[in-house]
């Protein structure tokens, strides 16, 4: 399964970039919201700078119609060729994935919260589908069944459409991502963090340096 950064914040992209485990980061209007009101497009090229992968920036949060999102949808695939122009699930948001996607941008439609959802985007030409795990578990739906749901679908009829796994919220939501079959988990930087820990590793690393120094000093 590859992993993506779910991250507006240009140092986290870093860390995550340089430790060589993450190869594309996901925002989304609440995140880049968060940047202190720096332009969108702004972040994206420099994201864009930094990672060599697909990069999924959101059109406008107000942007509601196909028309509007159709026009920014090209805006953001012009900054730079790896962008992925994010759609909202709506009956607007698929006419603009079908335009875009005939035109050759990739996107990635956002807010999945059911296997029929994600039917109609990869039918509508989506290149992603964003499930999102964590705020179904927030209303006591399993979120990772959706996960498998749409992978066993997405295999059976051979759809070319890559599954996001989303809203990632700790650890274990990784690894069940992972055997749920999503080709990708979109992580934020903390829980990247959390993933490289085991107490057993930790105090592991602690003994060998204490027994090493111990023998050999510094
Ligand atoms: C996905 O692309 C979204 O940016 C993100 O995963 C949402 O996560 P949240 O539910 O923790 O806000």
């Amino acid at each position: 399964m590859k992993i993506f950064v779910d991250t507006g914040k240009i140092e986290e992209i870093k860390k995550a970039n340089d430790m060589g485990v993450i190869c594309g980061v996901t925002t989304n209007p609440s995140l880049i919201a968060k940047e202190g009101g720096r332009p969108q497009e702004e972040i994206l090229k420099e994201i864009a700078s930094i990672v060599d992968g697909p990069i999924s920036g959101e059109v406008k949060a107000t942007t509601v119609d196909a028309e509007g999102m159709i026009k920014e949808g090209r805006e953001i695939a012009a900054l730079h060729p790896n962008m992925v122009v994010k759609i909202p699930m709506t009956a607007e948001g698929l006419k603009a994935v079908k335009v875009l996607s005939s035109e050759g941008i990739k996107t990635n439609v956002t807010l999945i919260f059911t296997a029929n959802q994600a039917i109609l985007a990869a039918n509508a030409g989506a290149t992603y589908v964003s499930p999102f795990l964590g705020r179904l578990d927030d209303i006591s739906q399993a979120g990772i069944e959706l996960i498998r749901t749409i992978a066993e679908i997405f295999d059976i009829y051979g759809y070319n459409c890559e599954i996001i796994a989303a809203s990632v919220r700790n650890p274990i939501h990784v690894t069940d991502c992972a055997l749920a079959g999503a080709h990708i988990a979109t992580i934020p930087y903390k829980v990247i963090e959390q993933m490289t820990h085991h107490p057993l590793t930790d105090q592991g690393i602690e003994k060998f340096q204490k027994d090493y120094i111990a023998v050999f000093g510094k």
